[in-house]
């Protein structure tokens, strides 16, 4: 054998060698980003964002660096938007969008109904429940209407089933006792209430009525004519895994469903605990909960999500609970990523130094999220980015 075809014998060995056992990076590298791992298996992932803070260079270069989505974590609820009953105020929201547009990110809108974060002028204002009704009404297709194209998915409303005694029933709010909203949608059931001005609370709440949601109906409707192309989520609180309050949402689901309300998604909002007196997630639950949303033919999108923990004064959690964190945050993205209908993983800020958990427990938990304080990666991000880029690749919707 002459002395090239055996050089170009060896060549081709090693090449193949090469080929067989380069790491993957060689032709494609491994993701080094959330956004780049999200890339890889479809999904949406995102943040909730303040304006006042994407002046800071580290939070903004993060930020666009590692989501493809964002979400205004309080630019869009009612008491930032509607400072006096005729006027609405986008800046603070305008803000975080621009932003969103300017590094390619979807947005995700939060909310349109819910019983906080309201301004003072709704609840003092003696409104007649026609009057609230339309002032509902107004809000929603302003909203929506001015973001129409921009929004592609909004939280319309927000924490509409109680706690307590009372979970999986509707919560007493300015909303649901009014029996204006949606007495003619629903036709007949809730008009014997229209007469009467000002029913008592407790009488509304607990008066039967065939369809107890019209009035949520009605406020998919009014979000649907503003932006047909929008998808329209029901977010909620601790009804992440199969429970009374997600029984209850998912009945909701399916009669919407079943009578053309337009609903395409529901949020699960994910905000868990370690501690020592809480059970850990029961994520069998958690999927077996996305399977029968996603079966319905709506969305699932995880909308809130940290793991809070024990911090002592400086803010630091113990090692192993931030290991035990990490393990949620793995086993809840891969309990999301392998259901084709769960669409987005949403955390809520995305850095220990803004969390709202620190002043909601009175500074006693904190450390909740991917990133520490100073803007570096947790375990917890790496099992997060993990989960996405190792996920096996679905069509999503
Ligand atoms: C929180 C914000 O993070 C805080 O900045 C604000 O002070 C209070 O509201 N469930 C929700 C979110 O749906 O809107 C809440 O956000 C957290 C709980």
């Amino acid at each position: 054998m002459s002395q090239a075809p055996r050089i170009r014998i060896a060549i081709c060995i090693l090449t193949s060698f090469c080929f067989a056992f380069a790491p993957t990076s060689l032709s494609q590298d491994p993701p080094e980003t959330l956004r780049q791992a999200a890339q890889h298996s479809g999904m949406l992932i995102s943040a909730a964002v303040r304006p006042a803070q994407l002046s800071e260079p580290a939070y903004a270069a993060t930020l666009a660096r590692e989501f493809n989505t964002l979400e205004p974590e309080d630019a869009l609820k009612w008491e930032v938007l509607r400072p006096d009953p005729q006027s609405f105020d986008f800046h603070q929201a305008d803000q975080v969008i621009d932003f969103a547009l300017r590094h390619n990110m979807k947005v995700r809108g939060h909310t349109l109904v819910w019983h906080r974060q309201n301004p003072a002028w709704l609840a003092t204002g003696n409104f007649t429940p026609e009057q609230l009704s339309k002032i509902l009404e107004t809000h929603i297709k302003t909203v929506v209407g001015h973001y129409r194209g921009t929004i592609f998915a909004w939280d319309v409303a927000n924490e509409a089933f109680d706690e307590g005694v009372r979970t999986g029933q509707l919560r007493s709010t300015i909303w649901h006792d009014q029996p204006g909203i949606a007495a003619d949608a629903s036709g007949s059931s809730q008009s014997d209430t229209r007469t009467a001005s000002k029913p008592d609370r407790a009488q509304l709440v607990t008066r039967g009525s065939p369809q107890p949601y019209a009035y949520l109906a009605q406020c998919f409707r009014w979000a649907h004519d503003a932006d047909p192309q929008a998808l329209l989520f029901y977010n909620e609180a601790e009804a992440e895994e199969v429970n009374r309050k997600s029984d209850a949402i998912y009945a909701m689901v399916r009669d919407f469903k079943r009578e053309g309300v337009p609903i395409d998604g529901v949020g699960l909002q994910m905000h868990l605990a370690v501690h020592s007196e809480a059970a850990l997630p029961d994520i069998p639950s958690i999927s077996a909960n996305i399977a029968r949303f996603t079966a319905l033919g709506v969305q699932v999108h995880i909308t809130e999500m940290d793991v809070s923990l024990p911090v002592d004064a400086n803010g630091r959690a113990s090692d192993a609970d931030l290991q035990q964190q990490t393990t949620i945050y793995r086993e809840v993205a891969q309990a999301c990523l392998a259901h084709p209908g769960c669409t987005a993983i949403q955390t809520w800020g995305f850095t220990d130094k803004y969390s709202w958990i620190g002043s909601h427990s009175k500074h006693t938990r904190g450390a909740a999220l991917p990133f520490d304080r100073n803007y570096q990666p947790k375990p917890a991000y790496d099992a997060l980015r993990d989960a996405l880029a190792t996920a096996h690749p679905i069509a999503r919707p």
